[in-house]
């Protein structure tokens, strides 16, 4: 049966269908010989050629899915141009090509979810799903209720309110505040941004969940897959 060229990409477990389409896009993706730059092109599985950069993708991985406990000081990404250490290393024993759900910003740490399972990956990031998030925030000083209220209610940034947060004051160190919050978008440094919108500029910054799934006591730098439970819990709340 002819799917779509970025769907296959993601079946195949290249990348999820956001980053297929882009791959698509960007012309790194032939079909047959011929570079095709239209994501919706139909292709069928088995039949059609199908090349990424020049890759030849001729079977559909077993689906792999970890959460890694990324630490602070290592970079989101497959490969890093000036050398950092990268997440792709840390899960470097794992044979399938993994790739990250979403980001977590350099200095950031905690609940990385990595897997080359592309509809799993398109849930779990869509804007539409809105899945929320939570965060453990240090953030400097003592915020006031003011300023609390502002980030549950929402706050601008770049022009655009973000949605309601769910935020809560968890401890203090007199100087220093420790802050959970969950949010459920996920636009660039984000929770960074939220608090330094109020003044209350962010010292730590670590996720501790992904909608269902929890970081647990994973030490940093360590990874665990999920469990099939934990598939089934995101797999029953992906619409068909
Ligand atoms: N918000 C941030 O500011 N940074 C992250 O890494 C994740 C969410």
């Amino acid at each position: 049966m002819a799917k779509r060229l970025h769907v296959i990409l993601a079946r195949a477990g290249v990348a999820s269908r956001r980053q297929a389409e882009e791959l698509i896009r960007e012309g790194r993706v032939a079909v047959n010989g011929k570079v095709v730059v239209d994501p919706a092109t139909q292709v069928v599985w088995g039949q059609d050629t199908i090349r990424v950069d020049n890759r030849l993708i001729d079977r559909l991985e077993p689906k792999v899915t970890v959460i890694l406990n990324k630490p602070r000081g290592v970079v989101t990404t497959v490969s890093d141009p000036k050398g950092r250490p990268t997440t792709a290393e840390l899960v470097r024993d794992i044979k399938a090509r993994l790739f990250p759900v979403g980001r977590l910003d350099y200095h950031t740490e905690g609940l990385l979810i990595l897997t080359n399972d592309g509809e799993l990956a398109q849930y779990l990031q869509h804007p539409k799903y809105g899945i929320p998030k939570t965060y453990l925030a240090k953030v400097k000083g003592l915020p006031t209720a003011q300023a609390m209220k502002r980030i549950r209610c929402g706050v601008i940034l770049n022009g655009k309110q973000t949605a309601p947060a769910k935020v809560r004051k968890i401890g203090t160190t007199g100087k220093n505040t420790w802050i959970e919050m969950t949010i459920r978008e996920g636009r660039n440094r984000q929770v960074r941004r939220m608090w330094a919108a109020v003044g209350y500029p962010v010292l730590k910054l670590k996720r501790t969940r992904y909608g269902t799934i929890r970081l647990g006591n994973l030490k940093p730098g360590t990874y665990r897959r999920l469990t099939r439970r934990e598939i089934e819990d995101i797999r029953k709340c992906i619409p068909r």
